[in-house]
Order: C-alpha cells, then structure tokens, then sequence
C-alpha cells in the first residue's frame, strides 16, 4: 500500500517536525512493508530528504519541467534537479496544473524526463464535473492514459492516482459502484495498452481518517494520494493505520 502526502502549496522548514510521529509509525513491523511517501514543495525537499534519509519514508516533487535538460527556464525545476535533492517521487499530471496549461503531449514529456533520470511517476488522472456528468469519464479516462503514456513502455516506474477533479478538496468521494466502474476502467485501459502488468493505482480525492477504510473495501486499489488530510499528522497517521489492519 502507498501513502502519498501532498502538501500543494503549504509547508515551511518547521513543518517537516510533522514527520516525526510517521518516521516513528514506519519503523513499527506492521507498517514495514507499506510506502509512506511525502511531497512538500519545491523548497523543502532537500531538508525533508535530510529528516527522512534513513527511514523507510521516500520524498517526492509535486511536478517537474518537460525539458530534463538545464536552461533557460526561469523558475522552473526538472527532473534532474529533483533528483539532485534526495527525491525518488515526483507526481506529473495533476489537475492544479492541468488547470494551469499541462496538457496530455506536455504531461507525457515530462513524464519520460522523469523516467530518465530514474524517478517513480505518481501520474494523476480524472474527470472533472461537467465531464462527469455527461458520461464523459471513460473517455477522458483513456484519453489521458493514452496521450500521457504514449511511447513509453516501461511501466515499472509509473504508478496511478485516480483523482476525480470534483472530489479534490470538497469533502466528495465517488460512490462505490462509481469508484468500481472507473478503476476498472483504468485497469482495462492499461491492458489495452498491454501494460498493465504492474501499475499500483491509486485513490486521491477528499481522503480522510472517516472514509479510508470504506474506500479500501469499495474497490480493490493500491493506497491513497493525500492533499488537506496529510497536512495534518495525526490525520495522515489515521488513514494509515485505519487502512491496515
Ligand atoms: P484532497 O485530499 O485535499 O482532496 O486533495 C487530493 C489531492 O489533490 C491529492 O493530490
């Protein structure tokens, strides 16, 4: 199972304190064997790297530039510098950036810069509302899939993160038979892809200590991306332990 915190945009130096009650929760036996795995911003992940090095907690970057190699892009971080920092992770694809110009060709270089340089993809993808609710959702589904993993044929390194645009922040999760519908959509897609060996997917949207358990018993799927809840260390603790028994 993997844990995946997202912090977006929150955190500073003192924050990376937050840790210290998962760094203590992964030693234990029980929890040896599950991936936890934080994403802070830009800005911490060498320090976090530094807290967690010796652990079995991994880091992560929340996005990287298509170009892997150095230039002219003021503000920009690729792959090669994420690597430079510790980081094993980096998500590519989420909608806060699709919202702000990542598309499918975009999304698909940077995925195979980051492939390059030997980082794990958390790759997100999802339906938005309006989508939704105009049976678009195996569509943009596959669309997405399709575009972002095009010509790439090692899948080893890429894991799923199905996350609905509309239950990202709002307190929403899909409905069981929903959940079911759409990962098995993501499964049959990738096996169109003849890829599908050993994808980990991924559920992310409005997860909390409340519907973890419930969201594991819906539908067979290999953990969670975290946003608001993993800010939070005892909540992000809570997920965990209720989704291990
Ligand atoms: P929330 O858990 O805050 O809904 O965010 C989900 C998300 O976007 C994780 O990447």
């Amino acid at each position: 199972m993997y844990f995946i915190a997202n912090w977006k945009m929150h955190g500073n130096t003192k924050d990376i304190e937050r840790s210290n009650s998962i760094l203590k929760l992964s030693k234990l036996k029980k929890y040896k064997n599950h991936k936890i795995i934080y994403c802070p911003p830009y800005t911490l992940l060498k320090d976090f790297y530094n807290k967690v090095k010796k652990s079995r907690i991994s880091i992560g970057a929340q996005n990287c530039h298509a170009n892997s190699d150095f230039g002219p892009f003021t503000g920009s971080i690729n792959s090669k510098l994420i690597k430079s920092t510790g980081a094993k992770y980096v998500i590519i694809g989420h909608s806060d950036n699709r919202n702000q110009g990542d598309n499918d060709k975009n999304i698909n270089n940077k995925i195979k810069s980051a492939l390059n340089e030997n980082l794990k993809v958390i790759f997100c993808v999802g339906e938005k509302l309006n989508e939704k609710k105009k049976n678009l959702t195996y569509s943009i589904l596959k669309k997405q899939i399709v575009k972002g993993l095009d010509k790439i044929n090692n899948f080893e390194n890429i894991i799923i993160a199905y996350e609905p645009v509309w239950s990202i922040g709002t307190g929403l999760v899909p409905k069981s038979s929903e959940l079911k519908k759409n990962i098995n959509s993501i499964k049959k897609i990738l096996s169109l892809l003849r890829k599908s060996k050993k994808i980990n997917i991924l559920y992310g949207g409005s997860v909390s200590p409340d519907n973890a358990k419930d969201l594991l018993e819906m539908v067979n799927i290999n953990g969670f991306l975290v946003g608001g809840a993993s800010l939070n260390a005892k909540k992000f603790i809570d997920i965990i332990k209720k989704s291990i028994n």
